[in-house]
């Protein structure tokens, strides 16, 4: 989970007075005025969006604070705002503070803030640069990566950085090209009769809500895009490529892609993914593709380190170390994932494994590494036998 970023405190209380909004009514000291958390004075970071409202007085409105929903709507009428990137901004003036519907809260732009991800999780600096812009720019993106390299994890951080509403998407259960919208169920009448329905998918849900919202931005994650059958996923090429529109079976009729959605697909690439069916070059063509890597070992560590502060740092840095030396063994087809690193200090870190006589480590080697490879530890001949047995060396 992102943890939402501390502001700075709120500079020292000013002469500054609001301006008020109706005659008569008495003016307050900036600093007096809080609503619902929010303060005059506070620095905070918001993304802004051309202000629906066309009468109103100010150009930019936000509707978010640090990825939560304000509790009011932000405005702004700095021209050095730019629709969608994230910003830095001051709070100067909160009209109906004590109102939950009404009112609003009035800002002053600071600078724009660059993109950034949270530090939960690592991304290749150049692989960040190129995922903003691309996704800035409006393209498709396909991550490409294998097992446990961090692309869901990835896709749902890029949501929550650009304050976008994000749709999980698992294209393994597709069958045909119309489930991507909708399936089709049986279910019963209250008299007991059996009656077929269509049940939308997450994916039309977001759709409508983008027709309807089109202050809101989806990002609509294809996740295993290679694992559903290779003529279904024909059915989403149009949403991908200028023609932005999808056969909708509960209409009968397509519905437009509006342009607040963005879509990014996982693959895992490799004759190792026997799950999987190729990628055509016209559906690769409709996406920018970008490769994903594990970690590096210090990254690993850090993050582990963070997620399991019980754990002695030095084990963290031995069980990297060895899921290294497995990664870089040509003989291995098959990868060892980060989850694999995760599942052993998860396990080092449960009281069952505190007062553990010797050593614990080479014991979860056998099954958290040696078991995500053919045949078993003690089998010389087999894959898993082959890490076991470098990890024996090491
Ligand atoms: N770069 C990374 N930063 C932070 N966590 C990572 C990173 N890479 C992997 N992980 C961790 O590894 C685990 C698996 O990550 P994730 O599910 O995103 O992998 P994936 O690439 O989507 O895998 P798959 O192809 O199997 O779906 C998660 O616990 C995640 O936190
Ligand atoms: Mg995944």
């Amino acid at each position: 989970m992102a943890k939402p970023r501390k502001s700075p405190p709120s500079p020292p209380p000013t002469e500054a007075t609001t301006e008020a909004t109706t005659k008569g009514q008495a003016v307050q000291t900036v600093a007096e005025v809080e609503s619902f958390g929010v303060k005059v004075g506070q620095v905070l970071e918001a993304i802004f969006y051309t202000n629906p409202r066309k009468e109103s007085a100010f150009r930019f409105r936000a509707t978010h604070i640090e990825g939560k929903s304000a509790p009011k709507a932000i405005l702004c009428n700095d021209k050095r705002i730019q629709p969608g990137k994230l910003c830095q901004v001051r709070v100067t003036k909160i009209s109906k503070p004590e109102s939950q519907e009404r009112g609003a809260i009035e800002v002053e732009f600071l600078s724009l803030v660059a993109f950034r991800l949270d530090d939960d999780i690592y991304v290749e600096p150049i692989l960040s640069k190129k995922l903003h812009a691309l996704l800035e720019i409006g393209m498709n993106v396909l991550l490409d990566g294998p097992q446990g390299s961090g692309k869901t994890v990835l896709s749902r951080k890029i949501a929550e950085a650009l304050g976008m509403e994000y749709v999980f998407f698992n294209c393994s259960a597709i069958f045909e090209s119309s489930d991507f919208l909708a399936t089709l169920q049986v279910r019963a009448t209250p008299s007991g009769q059996a009656e077929t329905v269509w049940i939308p998918t997450d994916i039309l849900r977001a759709l409508e809500g983008a027709a309807r919202d089109p202050e809101k931005r989806y990002l609509i994650f294809l996740d295993e895009f290679n694992r559903c059958r290779e003529m279904a996923r024909n059915g989403i090429m149009p949403a991908l490529d200028s023609t932005r529109k999808m056969y909708n079976p509960i209409t009968g009729s397509n519905i437009a892609i509006p342009e607040n959605v963005l879509w990014i697909a996982a693959i895992n690439n490799g004759t190792q993914f026997t799950g999987t069916t190729t990628i055509d070059p016209a559906q690769l063509d409709r996406f920018a593709p970008l490769c994903i890597r594990y970690l590096p070992a210090e990254q690993e560590v850090r993050l582990l380190a963070k997620r399991y502060p019980q754990v002695q740092h030095q084990h963290i840095e031995r069980v990297v170390k060895a899921a290294n030396l497995v990664r870089n063994n040509r003989d291995l087809a098959v990868d060892l994932s980060m989850r694999a690193t995760d599942e052993i200090c998860a396990l080092l870190s449960h009281p069952n494994f505190a007062d553990f006589k010797g050593d614990a480590i080479p014991e979860l080697y056998k099954t958290s590494f040696c078991g995500r490879f053919l045949g078993r530890w003690d089998d010389e001949a087999s894959d898993a036998g082959l890490v076991w047995k470098l990890l024996a060396k090491a």
